[in-house]
């Protein structure tokens, strides 16, 4: 059995990581790695031991896509320890003999899974533009009508009216949110508030209009537009909100520094998102499962049906939010591998 300390690969090089104390929340299994977290620092784009190292393992999965089926079920039950003894045990020198394959949607899925994987570049440590906007636009377009019948069971209304709640918005202030989508969020709202919603998705924006109209919210303005070149002028909003977004844009980079211009000084962005993990572990599992992602549907490989939505969780939230300039003031993970985050903002004034 080898062991293969496991650095975590940031694009920027510096420790990615939340600045304050983050919380977990629905869980036990909280603590950081023990043994393959060695404080070694992570690697940079050009660190080439942790790229032969992943590198490794993406040759072993590639070869026995199996390991997958393990990996999968280990991450619906977010085991850690489990997942900290699976990677520690593997032995990348040696043939992987799968036990009886487990997850569901694995076995429904291995052939496309083992084409997946084996494809040419389809592991990519680029850190942007693994998402195509066109092909995003296209998956939401088509997604419209099914959008809240996949998502809602996933996402329960408790947990946007907390996330709202988040942005602390005053009467009167100005509020973006970014790929509204369906517009979920819009029921907490304040009618008091000056909401906008933007999203490049037409259908989704239709379905939108339609619910908004139901519900009687004609006070949200609903727009068509892409958020990598958000058409307000600077300092136009006091709260942002990027709720499910930023995973599916083409350039985080870009998105962020658009909201950061458009947000007024002192003003607040919330951000609540499926992120790259700062967990060695997870950060590994994340990278050998993003061609899954990407074309499959949901990580977890049973949240949602194969093909229909596409997300790219390797997004890494410190890097672009500390490029875009805006101040993080307090950090929330809501699962235990911490790749589910409600992140605050702050624009310094
Ligand atoms: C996962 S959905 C989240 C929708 C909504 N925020 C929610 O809470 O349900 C992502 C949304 O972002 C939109 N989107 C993706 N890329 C975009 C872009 N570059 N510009 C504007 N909207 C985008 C998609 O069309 C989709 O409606």
């Amino acid at each position: 059995m080898s062991e293969h300390p496991l650095p975590l690969v940031s694009e920027t090089g510096a420790r990615r990581g939340p600045p304050v104390a983050a919380r977990v929340l629905q869980s036990s299994k909280t603590s950081r790695m023990g043994g393959f977290d060695n404080g070694r620092c992570p690697a940079q784009s050009g660190d080439t031991t942790a790229h032969e190292l992943y590198d490794k393992y993406v040759s072993f999965v590639r070869s026995y896509p199996d390991v997958l089926d393990r990996l999968v079920s280990i991450w619906n039950v977010f085991d850690l320890e489990a997942l900290k003894q699976f990677i520690g045990r593997l032995d990348l020198d040696a043939p992987y003999e799968a036990p009886v394959l487990s997850h569901k949607r694995y076995v429904e899925n291995r052939e496309a899974i083992r084409r997946l994987v084996r494809a040419k570049g389809a592991h990519s440590d680029a850190d942007r533009g693994y998402l195509r906007g066109d092909f995003v636009r296209g998956v939401y377009s088509a997604a419209a009508v099914a959008y809240d019948s996949v998502w809602d069971s996933v996402w329960s209304y408790e947990n946007r009216q907390q996330i709202v709640k988040a942005l602390a918005l005053a009467p009167g202030q100005r509020l973006l949110e970014i790929g509204i989508g369906t517009g979920n969020n819009v029921r907490h709202f304040p009618q008091n508030c000056e909401a906008t919603g933007i999203d490049f998705s037409r259908p989704m924006l239709e379905h939108c209009r339609a619910k908004l109209r139901e519900m009687g919210r004609g006070d949200v303005r609903l727009l068509e537009m892409d958020a990598h070149r958000l058409e307000f002028s600077d300092a136009s909003f006091d709260k942002v909100l990027c709720f499910y977004t930023l995973c599916v844009v083409e350039d985080p980079f870009q998105v962020l520094s658009e909201v950061a211009r458009v947000l007024a000084p002192g003003g607040r962005l919330v951000i609540y998102d499926v992120v790259r993990s700062d967990i060695p572990e997870v950060v590994l599992l994340q990278y050998l499962y993003r061609p899954i992602a990407r074309e499959l549907g949901a990580i977890y490989l049973q949240l949602c049906p194969p093909g229909n939505i596409t997300y790219d969780s390797w997004f890494d939230v410190w890097g672009p939010t500390e490029a875009a300039g805006v101040e993080v003031a307090d950090v929330t993970y809501f699962d235990p591998f911490r790749t589910v985050l409600l992140a605050f903002y702050q624009k310094p004034l």
